[in-house]
């Protein structure tokens, strides 16, 4: 089994949505045997808590539900994760600063890196302050984003045909 924990601030905007695409992604290729998805925030306000209804909202204009619940990312989550994706570089940095051991740190990615329209800007827009407008553009890095992933994960784990 191959795990990957999607890591934002909060943990009930950006990280959940990624969850639940991917999660979506992995459904539709038959693959949950396989490929197990999480995803948990750097910050501790929201533990235990669902994802913002705003998000929740634009996940389920698309056909997409999410079923994360706040968690705050915990140093030991290095022994769990085989893939652990940044949402930010804030996200990032502090993940680094939680990494236990040098041979984990390949682990960590930032989660634009695999945005075929990244065009040099790594940061997923922390929408929690702001309008309706932001949470559609997150969900639009996350659905072009997530196949490419899925696709990295496949190689890595020898599921392709
Ligand atoms: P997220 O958004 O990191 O995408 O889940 C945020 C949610 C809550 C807060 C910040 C960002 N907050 O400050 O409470």
């Amino acid at each position: 089994m191959i795990v990957v924990c999607f890591v934002c601030l909060g943990n009930i905007c950006r990280s959940p949505l990624a969850q639940g695409v991917f999660e979506k992604c992995v459904a539709e290729q038959g693959l949950e045997n396989h490929i197990q998805v999480a995803s948990a925030g750097t910050g501790s306000w929201h533990i235990g808590s669902p994802p913002d209804e705003r998000m929740q909202q634009t996940a389920n204009k698309y056909g997409v539900q999410l079923n994360s619940r706040g968690q705050q990312f915990q140093s030991s989550d290095y022994n769990d994760f085989d893939l652990i994706l940044a949402m930010d570089h804030s996200n990032f940095s502090i993940l680094e600063q939680l990494c236990p051991r040098p041979e984990k740190a390949q682990n960590l990615r930032m989660f634009r890196s695999f945005d075929p329209e990244a065009n040099g800007d790594l940061n997923v827009p922390d929408p929690y302050y702001g309008g309706g407008k932001g949470f559609e553009i997150v969900y639009e890095i996350v659905n072009r984003t997530c196949p490419n992933i899925l696709e990295f994960l496949k190689d890595r784990a020898g599921l392709k045909a």
